[in-house]
């Protein structure tokens, strides 16, 4: 019922925005940051993923982000993530705004993507502003730690995430909240929309008037707002959208 209900309301969807978290990455292998398994049972955010941290002692944050970033350049898109471009594709999605750093909405085929956390999938000398390929800093992580800029050695390169205590781009953050008051339907996937400011934008949305869909595996702090909540896997769920409406 609830399926049906999120695909009638996508189907005549012309302006519909889509917000997504780590979620809709789990079943690439990535692992979630809340909920079971989430990273942040295992760590300490602050410890391990704040400007503070890393400004502190690169070595300890590469050292900590390392598997991370080797299990994040091995995912591929899973099926709900082609769902979304199938989405965009067919009109119905304007954009796909992210919390995720992953990259693999873009490498799903979706045009347009709103990176309101930065990607990691690039890294930046904070000395000279040199950038390179994640994948490149990942290769030299076994002999080289912290790992030095190519071009003039210093030692603190960061990914160009967005890091605990660091203030986020405002560009995609506007241009994310003008999507959501324009929106007609809200498509939020695979987020525990407890993190601001990003956790703002679906909020807004629905006070603009936008209908809101939640597909997420656990109860979020929205789902008494929104006109549909299903709780399953974003790789199941969002294809069986796609095919009700004949994409
Ligand atoms: N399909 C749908 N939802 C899923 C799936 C799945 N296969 N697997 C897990 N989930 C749900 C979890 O139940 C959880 O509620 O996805 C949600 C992920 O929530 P978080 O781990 O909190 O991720 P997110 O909301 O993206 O976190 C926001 O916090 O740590 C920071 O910067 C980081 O961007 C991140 C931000």
């Amino acid at each position: 019922m609830t399926v049906k209900r999120a695909a009638e309301l996508l189907s005549s969807a012309g302006s519909g925005l889509a917000l997504t978290g780590a979620g809709i990455s789990a079943e690439s292998g990535i692992p979630t940051f809340r909920g079971e398994g989430g990273l942040w049972t295992k760590y300490d955010p602050v410890k391990v993923a704040s400007i503070e941290y890393f400004m502190a002692d690169p070595s300890a944050y590469w050292t900590a982000s390392k598997e991370r970033g080797r299990v994040a350049l091995a995912a591929t898109p899973n099926p709900g993530h082609r769902a979304l471009t199938a989405l965009e594709a067919a009109g119905h999605l304007v954009a796909v705004v992210t919390q995720n750093t992953d990259g693999l909405h873009q490498e799903a085929g979706t045009r347009t993507v709103i990176e309101l956390h930065g990607s990691g999938r690039t890294v930046q000398c904070l000395d000279c502003g040199h950038r390179e390929p994640r994948a490149a800093v990942q290769a030299r992580l076994d002999s080289e730690m912290p790992p030095r800029c190519l071009i003039c050695g210093g030692t603190f390169l960061k990914p160009t995430v967005v890091l605990f205590g660091e203030a986020l781009p405002q560009a995609p953050m506007q241009d994310a909240l003008a999507l959501a008051r324009a929106a007609d339907v809200l498509l939020i996937v695979g987020s525990s929309l407890v993190v601001y400011p990003a956790a703002d934008i679906p909020a807004v949305g629905i006070r603009a008037g936008a209908r809101s869909i939640i597909v997420n595996a656990e109860p979020t702090p929205l789902d008494r707002l929104a006109d549909v909540v299903i709780h399953g896997r974003a790789g199941d769920v969002l294809p069986e959208i796609v095919d009700l409406i004949g994409g």
